[in-house]
């Protein structure tokens, strides 16, 4: 597993560590356009590589331009990448040091809330191809992964309500009941429980860290999330992954009450923080055989007749893979629009 490290002063942690880690270079990835954003809060750190880190640029022929890069920067199997931005370029620099050589070692330093509470830790590292999100990639765990909050203040509000819907998967999972701040989320309410929610993330990852069973449980949401966030995107009315993921949420706590006994009571209110801090995105009968095209195309579900979820039975109560059949589903998605008032 990865090592995390909580720190102000990423410049400085990310030297003790090359200090202590026997390397020939360090070869730093970021977005374009990140560098004079983060100034402050990076101190000195200089790119080798800038990269779009727009989900649009998580592709092969982005991969190919690293890859290409390392090569002529003459990386060799003693040297290290340093990924510094958000979870595009977590995921796309992390496949590009599992390739290279067959695989070097990486650092994460994650700018953005969801890449701190989710993307950059756990060795999940991938590109999209044909539309299809994170088809392409490897299980590589980062050699250590660097959180500094200070790169909150620097986010739009739309980056830290999506990454909040992570944190609040990882509430329901770990059992404990979301905060949904009445005043709005700010830097200060989100800072303070990033750790434990990494820390559970990590607890999973390292008894299942290739997702061959329970790390699936960590999927909870995204199976309709993913639909709702595809359905945005071709509709040219993109909504960031947490915002689809936080509805995909509302879908699967209503089919956890449906299919898992989850208390109906508990799930409205839970539903009602959610529609209190989250935008929606919109849909209606017409597009469930769309979203439910989605769902079984997922990677997961391909060529079964049923979608599975993972659900819950009750908060910190997961079940994972519940084969849900078409007509239920159906049903859930009613629900949920009459929950989100849409
Ligand atoms: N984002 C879910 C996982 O890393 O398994």
């Amino acid at each position: 597993m990865d090592r995390l490290f909580f720190s102000d002063s990423p410049e400085l942690k990310l030297s003790e560590i090359l200090e202590l880690t026997p390397h020939d270079r360090a070869f730093v990835i970021m977005p374009a356009g990140c560098a004079s954003m983060l100034g402050e809060v990076i101190g000195n750190l200089s790119p080798s590589l800038l990269i779009d880190d727009r989900e649009e640029a998580k592709n092969m022929a982005s991969l190919e331009r690293i890859l290409s890069a390392m090569l002529e920067q003459g990386l060799t199997r003693r040297s290290i990448v340093i990924n510094i931005g958000g979870g595009v370029t977590t995921d796309i620099g992390g496949l590009a040091a599992a390739l290279y050589m067959r695989g070097i070692r990486y650092i994460n330093i994650p700018t953005t809330l969801l890449a701190m509470v989710d993307a950059s830790s756990g060795g999940k590292t991938a590109v999209d191809l044909q539309g299809v999100k994170n088809i392409v990639g490897a299980f590589h765990q980062p050699l250590a992964t660097i959180i500094t909050p200070a790169f909150l203040r620097t986010l739009p509000d739309e980056q830290l309500l999506s990454g909040y819907a992570e944190m609040v998967k990882h509430d329901l999972l770990r059992g404990a009941m979301p905060g949904f701040p009445a005043a709005g989320l700010t830097v200060e309410s989100v800072a303070s429980d990033i750790e434990q929610s990494v820390m559970f993330k990590q607890r999973i990852v390292s008894a299942d860290p290739e997702e061959k069973g329970l790390r699936r449980i960590l999927n909870l949401g995204h199976t309709a999330g993913h639909a709702f966030e595809a359905l945005a995107l071709q509709r040219g009315a993109p909504a960031a992954h947490g915002i689809a993921v936080a509805q995909g949420l509302v879908t699967a706590l209503v089919l956890s009450v449906m299919a898992g006994g989850f208390p109906s009571a508990l799930m409205q209110s839970i539903v009602a923080g959610i529609r209190s801090l989250f935008p929606i995105i919109p849909f209606g009968c017409k597009d469930y055989e769309e979203l439910l095209g989605l769902m079984h195309s997922d990677k997961k579900n391909q060529g079964k007749g049923s979608v599975a979820f993972t659900l819950l039975a009750a908060p910190g109560k997961p079940m994972e893979r519940v084969d849900i059949d078409d007509a239920t589903l159906r049903e859930a998605l009613d629900i949920t629009r009459d929950l989100l008032g849409i």
